[in-house]
């Protein structure tokens, strides 16, 4: 059982702007490193429903896909001083956080730990924009491009700072959120929370997204994976670190009841009933875009969603780990990919899909941005130490 923290309330250290002024609390990052020590030094729980804080790569990026999943962005409100002591001491403060809540602990002063077991899987996940990146002076992902068709909306824009929050639970996810957009609320602004959901298919990392398709049937595996999402240490911006596309995609379902299943499978380049390419009969045959048809016309359109998506060389690879979304008006597909490079992989291949993908029909994106994911940190480390030399 997790009984509640009795430490100084954190946001008497870090989170009010008197305290901060009076004792320069948030420059300096004695106390957060204590409170990450402090986290770190507790025997971690393993087993089902855990997962690591504490490894090589962050969670929730390579490993199985939860059911749920809440993105979170913010931007920082920077007080006087130097940026990359506050930067540092707020990501001190993110990794104490983030490794009490994935062993089923509430953070430091939280007010219902007991939320917090079982984690069920729970993981968080640290990005920083670009422009965390430059007062950190390390490294470059860059910013998302703008694609043809974007009609993004200001509710969900690039932030500086994101953290992908996952569990196979909603509750103990809420309250991940909550616990965490406390401990930053004097020292951010939130600028969107997008939910999102999925059930993966039995024994299949594949789930059916909202117009009632199999996605990610070719999501590359096992070494494929680590190598298309992490590299070989030397081609992605840091070693261990990758970069998350977020791009956020309303579907419209009214257009798509309209559409029949031969129209509907033509559009993707697979059939809506059991995920087989055009170009074959089984879920397990290869997308063949040389096959053609009885009347010697390509199986698979040269505009098939699968045709202009399918990666024109390996360095193209990525690894999609999107939810469905609902928000009670529109519905659609949270689009996430994890890639070492995204300049040599989602860009150019969003880029081909922007402009002549047959689903665009029926799809608007409406938000767009891109991460560099920090790399994993053993015990007795914070996320992004890399980052301060
Ligand atoms: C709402 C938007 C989207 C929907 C509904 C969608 C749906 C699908 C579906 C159903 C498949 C076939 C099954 C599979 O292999 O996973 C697929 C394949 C794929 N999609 Fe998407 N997708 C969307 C957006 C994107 C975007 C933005 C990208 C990247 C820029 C992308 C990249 C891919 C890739 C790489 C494949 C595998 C192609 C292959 O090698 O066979 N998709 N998508």
């Amino acid at each position: 059982m997790s009984m509640p923290d009795t430490s100084v309330p954190r946001r008497l250290l870090l989170g009010s702007t008197a305290a901060a002024a009076a004792g320069g609390l948030l420059t300096g990052f004695g106390a957060g490193r204590m409170r990450a020590q402090a986290a770190t030094t507790e025997q971690a729980p393993t087993g089902p429903g855990f997962r690591s804080f504490h490894g090589q790569y962050q969670s929730g990026i390579i490993d199985d896909q939860q059911q749920h999943a809440v993105f979170v962005g913010w931007d920082l409100n920077w007080r006087e001083g130097s940026k990359k002591q506050q930067l540092q001491a707020l990501l001190q403060m993110l990794s104490d956080d983030a490794a009490r809540l994935m062993s089923g602990r509430g953070v430091l002063a939280d007010t219902e730990p007991e939320m917090a077991l079982p984690p069920s899987e729970l993981t968080l996940t640290v990005g920083l924009g670009q422009s965390l990146l430059d007062v950190t002076g390390y490294g470059k992902v860059g910013a998302m491009p703008a694609f043809a068709g974007d009609e993004l909306k200001e509710q969900y824009p690039q932030s500086d700072l994101l953290i992908q929050f996952c569990s196979q639970d909603p509750t103990v996810l809420h309250h991940a959120v909550r616990a965490v957009s406390k401990n930053l609320r004097e020292l951010t602004s939130q600028r969107f929370v997008q939910t999102g959901f999925m059930r993966p298919m039995p024994g299949k990392e594949t789930f059916r997204n909202l117009f009632g398709q199999v996605d990610g049937i070719n999501n590359p595996a096992d070494q494929v994976r680590e190598q298309a999402v992490f590299g070989d240490g030397q081609n992605s911006w840091i070693p261990n670190g990758t970069t998350l596309a977020l791009r956020r995609f309303e579907m419209d379902l009214d257009r798509w009841d309209e559409v029949d299943v031969a129209g509907r499978d033509f559009a993707l380049g697979r059939r809506q009933s059991d995920g087989s390419p055009l170009s074959g009969s089984s879920i397990d045959d290869a997308v063949d875009l040389s096959a053609e048809n009885e009347l010697g016309l390509p199986s698979i359109a040269a505009n098939a969603h699968v045709a202009l998506a399918k990666p024109g060389h390996g360095g193209e690879t990525i690894h999609r780990r999107g939810y469905n979304f609902d928000d009670g008006q529109h519905s659609g597909l949270l689009f996430a990919s994890y890639q070492r490079d995204a300049r040599s992989s989602f860009i150019p291949v969003q880029h081909r899909l922007a402009a002549a993908d047959a689903l665009n029909t029926w799809l608007t994106p409406v938000g767009s941005a891109l991460y560099a994911i920090l790399p994993g940190i053993a015990e007795g480390g914070y996320l992004g130490q890399q980052l301060f030399g």
